[in-house]
C-alpha cells in the first residue's frame, strides 16, 4: 500500500469512529455504561488506538498531520462523553426528585379507629335501658360454686333442670356459671329488699354449638324485689325494656318452667320468620328467698335473664351466633 493510500485509509477511519461512535455515545443511559464506551474507544486497546497502530507506515510528514487529526477527534469525543455523563447525572437527579415529591395535597389516610363489639354495644344498651328505668349494675363470679350456681337457686344435686343446662366442672365443687342467677342470691345475701338490679356478663354450657347456641354467651340478669310486685310488673317491665330496645316487633309470652320462679315464661320475639326465645323470667320462687332468710310474704318480684347475643341477632338480622366470636373485620367494621 503507498504512502497516500495509507494515510487516507487512516484518516477514513478517524472519520468513521467519530460518526459511528457518537451515537453510541448518546444511547448511554448509566454512567457505568458509558465508562465502557469510554474505555472501548479511548482506552489503551481503544478503538482509536488500533486505528492509530498503523502510523508507522506514515511519512515523518504525514504523521503530525494525522496526530493532530487524532488529537482532535479525541477532544471531540472526550467532550461529547463528559457531556453526556453530565446529562445522565442530571436524568438520574430529576427521576430521583420525581420520585421523592410529597403530593402535599393528597387527603391523609388516617389511621383506623377500633370499634365498639356489637356485643359489647348491645349489652351498654340493655344496661342503659334498665339504669333509665332505675336498675343498678352488679357483678358476680364466672367460677362459681355448686351452691350459688344451682343449689341456692332450687336445683338439687338430682334436679333433672341440670340438664338443661350442661356444665363446665372444674371439681366437684367448682363449675362455669351456666348463668348469671346466682348474682340474684350473692346480692340478696349481702343487701335486703328493696331490690332494683341487674347482672351483666359470660356464662358457659356445654351446648353443641349452631346457629343459635355456643359455648359461651352473655347474659344480662334482672332482678326487681319489692312490696307488692306481681306478674303485672314483670309483664310492664319486660314489655317497656323490648319496645325501647327492638321498636315495634312482634313478641310472645311463653309458659315455661325455671326451678327458682314460679309462674315462669320464656319470651320470644320474631326472627327471621320464626320465633326465637330471647329471655327466660318469671316471679320468684319463695323457696329461693326464704333460703336467704327474706319475708316472702312481704317481699315478691320478678328475675329475668336475657340472652345478649340472641338480642343483637335480633336487631341487627345476624344469621349465625358464631359470627361474634370469628373476629371477622368485614362483620365487625359493620357495627
Ligand atoms: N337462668 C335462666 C337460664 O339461663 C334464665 C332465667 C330464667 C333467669 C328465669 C331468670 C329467671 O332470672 O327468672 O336459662
Amino acid at each position: 500500500m503507498s504512502e497516500i493510500e495509507s494515510l487516507k485509509k487512516i484518516e477514513d477511519e478517524l472519520i468513521e469512529l467519530s460518526e459511528s461512535t457518537n451515537n453510541i455515545i448518546q444511547k448511554a443511559n448509566t454512567e457505568n455504561e458509558l465508562d465502557e464506551i469510554r474505555i472501548s474507544i479511548l482506552g489503551k486497546k481503544g478503538k482509536l488506538s488500533n486505528i492509530l497502530k498503523n502510523m508507522g507506515r506514515l511519512s515523518s510528514e504525514e504523521r503530525p498531520i494525522i496526530g493532530q487529526k487524532a488529537n482532535i477527534l479525541k477532544i471531540q469525543l472526550q467532550d461529547l462523553i463528559s457531556q453526556r455523563k453530565n446529562k445522565i447525572i442530571e436524568e438520574v437527579l430529576e427521576m430521583q426528585i420525581a420520585n421523592e415529591r410529597l403530593d402535599v395535597t393528597i387527603s391523609p389516610l388516617g389511621t383506623p379507629l377500633g370499634k365498639k363489639h356489637p356485643l359489647i354495644s348491645t349489652q351498654e344498651e340493655i344496661i342503659d335501658i334498665f339504669c333509665g328505668l332505675g336498675y343498678s349494675v352488679e357483678n358476680g363470679p364466672e367460677i362459681e360454686s355448686d351452691f350459688y350456681n344451682f343449689e341456692s337457686l332450687n336445683i338439687p344435686k338430682d334436679h333433672p333442670a341440670r340438664d338443661m343446662q350442661d356444665t363446665f366442672y372444674i371439681n366437684n365443687n367448682l363449675l362455669l356459671r351456666t348463668h348469671t342467677s346466682p348474682v340474684q342470691v350473692r346480692y340478696l345475701e349481702d343487701n335486703p329488699p328493696p331490690t332494683r338490679i341487674i347482672a351483666p356478663g359470660r356464662v358457659y354450657r356445654r351446648d353443641a354449638v349452631d346457629a343459635t347456641h355456643s359455648p359461651v354467651f352473655n347474659q344480662v340478669e334482672v332482678l326487681c324485689l319489692d312490696e307488692g310486685i306481681d306478674f303485672s310488673h314483670l309483664r310492664g317491665t319486660v314489655l317497656t325494656f323490648l319496645k325501647t330496645f327492638f321498636g315495634d316487633l312482634p313478641v310472645r309470652f311463653r309458659a315455661s318452667y325455671f326451678p327458682f320462679t314460679e309462674p315462669s315464661a320464656e319470651v320470644d320475639v320474631q326472627w327471621k320468620g320464626k320465633w326465637l326465645e330471647v329471655m327466660g323470667c318469671g316471679m320468684v320462687d319463695p323457696m329461693v328467698l326464704e333460703k336467704l332468710g327474706i319475708d316472702s310474704e312481704r317481699w315478691t318480684g320478678f328475675a329475668a335473664g336475657l340472652g345478649v347475643e340472641r338480642f343483637c341477632m335480633v336487631k341487627h338480622q345476624i344469621d349465625d351466633i358464631r359470627r361474634f366470636y370469628s373476629n371477622d373485620l368485614r362483620f365487625l367494621e359493620q357495627f
